[in-house]
């Protein structure tokens, strides 16, 4: 009979036949649900011979990096190593303001990237890694085969397709055959953390689609405090576990404000949360007022830089989730 424990254990049996004694395994991670789940298992069935690597791509949310590193690495035992490469994402990023370029720019940066930390993992017998984890799910799975659409670029950026065909990489992926709600009972049975276990999905392209316009240091540091500063009251008031995703977002737009009895002239941030099912189409989130009220407060005096702060109550469709 088919259980997830049953799962686990014929899973494990089957990655350790597949990569041998020897073999050595990478694959990426982001600090989402899904690879980090595959990775785990991963490391419950061949140890140090998988090799976790994180590309901080300078576009992650509010001390990502670090915490991917202390939860993935310290706290599950994964071996992870964290790339910093946000010169590099940001250099290329000055001067681009269509959403779909952004998009291919940080894909294609993120396979180059990759790609370069992947050869320096050298297996000691001196021969190359053989395989690369995915953690693809069942909808992934449907999805590539029958959606043609704008998402086919969340496929280039997270398929790393490009690794494959360059490096002669064998692809494993053992949640091919599972839904989302699947995966996260199988993380919460290897041991995953909650939080991380029921985390909000998150853009490859990051805070680089969330800020609207040019991509700029300053612009990132803003939003990343915002979207940071929102996150947290949600948690606060309970509600995390109610929304489907929720960030926010920095318009190109200054508007004028008065703080104190001095004038002031910032930008505006926008709030989302969303409540969906399968992201083809999604309900706003009926915060309570009080709550909205808090976090506006809390973003225009704690966030440089923001003048106000609204609330987009836009379902899907008409206007997608994300605003870019
Ligand atoms: P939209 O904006 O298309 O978003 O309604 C639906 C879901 O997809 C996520 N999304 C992306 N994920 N790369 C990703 O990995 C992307 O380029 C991308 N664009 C949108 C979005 O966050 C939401 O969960």
């Amino acid at each position: 009979n088919w259980t997830m424990e049953n799962f686990i254990e014929t899973e494990i049996k089957r990655i350790r036949t597949l990569v041998g004694p020897t073999a050595e395994v990478i694959g990426a991670v982001s600090g989402g649900v899904d690879s980090t789940v595959a990775a785990k298992l991963m490391t419950e069935a061949i140890g140090e011979r998988f090799h976790a690597i994180m590309v901080d791509n300078g576009v992650l949310r509010l001390n990502e990096a670090e915490n991917v590193k202390k939860n993935l690495g310290a706290g599950l035992g994964i071996n992870l190593t964290v790339v910093d490469a946000a010169d590099e994402f940001l250099d290329k990023l000055k001067g681009v303001t269509d959403p779909e370029k952004k998009r291919k720019l940080i894909g294609n940066t993120f396979i180059h990237v990759f790609e370069r930390e992947a050869e320096k993992i050298k297996p000691k017998d001196g021969t190359d890694v053989e395989f690369l984890l995915q953690g693809t799910l069942y909808p992934d799975v449907i999805e590539s085969i029958s959606f043609k659409g704008p998402s086919q670029t969340i496929k280039t950026h997270h398929n790393v397709g490009g690794l494959l065909d360059n490096m002669k990489l064998k692809l494993i992926e053992p949640l091919r055959e599972l839904f989302k709600d699947e995966v996260r009972h199988l993380g919460e049975l290897l041991g995953i953390p909650h939080d991380l276990v029921w985390r909000h999905p998150f853009p490859g392209p990051g805070i680089a689609i969330r800020v609207l316009g040019e991509v700029t240091r300053e612009q990132v540091a803003i939003a990343r405090k915002a979207d940071y500063i929102y996150i947290e009251e949600i948690r606060n008031a309970g509600l995390y576990g109610q929304i489907s995703q929720a960030f926010a977002c920095l318009l190109p737009v200054k508007s004028v404000g008065v703080m104190g009895d001095q004038r002031t002239y910032d930008q505006v941030i926008a709030l989302r949360a969303i409540e969906t099912t399968d992201f083809m189409t999604a309900d706003w989130f009926p915060f309570p007022h009080e709550f909205l009220k808090k976090v506006a407060a809390r973003i225009v005096n704690e966030v440089d830089g923001v003048a106000r702060v609204t609330y987009d109550i836009t379902s899907k469709p008409p206007a997608t989730v994300e605003w870019e």
